[in-house]
């Protein structure tokens, strides 16, 4: 009786503000804290003093901006009882490119409402689900306040590789000391799916450079005697898939771990239809590793993908050219318990080797990050299930997820804490893509499940 009338109070309290707590977002959307591109640094500065004040207004004890070497971070805290569990909530204001801006509908940094969606770069990932957490706290502090310790911890360079965050925490450790940390970074399934992320992919990530003469030729006067720096890039990352779409990266395979028939029946009971994938994309067949269905191709196994390629003339017109020089971006997820300063060494080894006499090769790493899985017998786990059933009425569904969030391994390694990732986002919200969105309802509904795991990890969490 008492739990039912609370949540109908949070609710009532959620309805009544809604509109404010949607505009007040779309003031955060409009700030273009893109963290890759320096242009934006001082939009950076004022994403997380938007943060600061907003979290200030909402009645934590203490906030403040952290600077690092890079952008800042945001910390707060709302301690009420040390007997009662410290909830750690992380989550990141900066956003990816929002480019190429004309295959937008609507400006990415103009936020629009549509069909009850939020249209702008950063709606989903992660500003809309960060802000979750910021009026999940007025809420609580409006009502009876706080049922557990909260810690916040809003970062500026997840999608850039999350290094100063790595130093902020290896130097902070009693400072973020809690006994779990809460991340809405992730989706769900669909909305009459839901799902909790249990399994996030690590990261390697090299950019190569292959160089062939000592400057551009005329592709006349020398193409057919001159290795190609861009054919023979072409050559070489075409060789790096066999025909099962298997990576040919000697030892590449050697420490994923293999998933026994059981744990792959149930992760493949997960609703997943094939159909509206290829529709949705646009495309006639899916691709992969051959054995594997999609949610493992995405959930369970490694990939190596080119994220981009250059070189040569790419301008209007044509123009007869033997490039010197040739590039590609190359990212590979990974499983358990690849690691990714091992796999990049594998890469950098095999990729170098295979080149011909003709070119010169150069491997660049990148930012890399571990991969996680979350077990779901933890309290942790159960809270976050059972806030579901409290907000939505139905038990969510474990998945594995394709994406990465590096921070989740590091948490585990330097504070000895597992992180539950609460997220609320869908396929169809186009994250990293254009017109990124977040649905008003998964935002309300969002408040709602996090004030849900907060009152039921206060009861079990300690
Ligand atoms: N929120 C995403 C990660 C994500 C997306 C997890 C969808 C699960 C489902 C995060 O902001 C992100 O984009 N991470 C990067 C990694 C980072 C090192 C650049 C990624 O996955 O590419
Ligand atoms: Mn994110
Ligand atoms: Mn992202």
């Amino acid at each position: 009786m008492e739990q039912s009338g609370q949540s109908s109070r949070f609710q009532e309290y959620i309805k009544n503000n809604q509109e404010r707590f949607i505009n007040e977002l779309i003031e955060l959307l409009k700030i273009p804290s893109v963290s890759a591109d320096s242009k934006f640094n001082k939009d950076m500065g004022r994403a997380a003093e938007f943060l600061r004040q907003k979290l200030a207004d909402a009645g934590v004890d203490k906030v403040e901006i952290c600077e690092t070497e890079g952008h800042p971070i945001v910390y707060a805290e709302k301690m009420v009882d040390p007997s009662l569990p410290t909830v750690l909530v992380y989550g990141h204001y900066d956003v990816q490119p929002a480019d190429p801006y004309e295959l937008w509908d609507s400006p990415p940094f103009e936020p629009v409402i549509k069909d009850g969606k939020i249209y702008a770069r950063g709606a989903c990932d992660d500003k809309g689900q960060v802000y979750m957490h910021v009026k999940a706290l007025e809420t609580m502090m409006q009502n009876e306040g706080v049922f557990c310790n909260i810690k916040f911890m809003i970062e500026g360079e997840e999608e850039v590789g999350s290094d100063n965050l790595e130093i902020f925490v290896k130097n902070n450790r009693e400072k973020l000391a809690a006994d779990v940390i809460l991340i809405s970074d992730t989706g769900i399934i669909s909305v009459d799916t839901p799902s909790i992320t249990v399994g996030l992919r690590g990261m390697s990530y090299v950019e190569v450079e292959v160089t062939g003469p000592n400057r551009d030729l005329h592709s006349g006067r020398y193409g057919g005697a001159v290795a190609n720096p861009i054919n023979i890039l072409c050559k070489m990352i075409a060789s790096l898939h066999d025909e099962n779409n298997h990576i040919t990266i000697p030892g590449f395979y050697d420490k994923v771990q293999t998933l026994s028939e059981e744990e792959r029946k149930t992760l493949n009971e997960a609703p997943f239809d094939l159909q509206e994938f290829k529709e949705d994309l646009g495309i006639k067949d899916v691709w992969g590793e051959k054995g594997y269905t999609t949610d493992e191709r995405t959930g369970i196994r490694p990939t190596l993908d080119v994220n981009g390629i250059w070189g040569g003339y790419i301008g209007e017109g044509a123009k007869t050219v033997l490039p010197s020089k040739a590039y590609a971006k190359i990212s590979m997820r990974l499983v358990p318990d690849q690691s990714s300063k091992e796999v990049t060494e594998l890469f950098r080894k095999h990729f170098t080797s295979i080149a011909p006499e003709g070119v010169e090769v150069k491997v660049k790493p990148h930012h890399g990050g571990e991969p996680a899985v979350i077990p779901t017998d933890s309290v942790h786990y159960q809270a976050a299930s059972a806030a579901f059933e409290d907000a939505w009425g139905k038990t969510p569904i474990p998945t594995r997820d394709g994406g990465s969030i590096p921070i989740v391994s590091l948490f585990q390694k330097e504070l000895g804490l597992d992180s539950v990732l609460l997220g609320f986002g869908l396929d169809s919200d186009n994250i990293h893509s254009p017109n990124e969105k977040y649905g008003v309802f998964n935002y309300l509904k969002g408040i709602e499940t996090i004030i849900a795991f907060h009152r039921n990890y206060a009861k079990i969490g300690k």
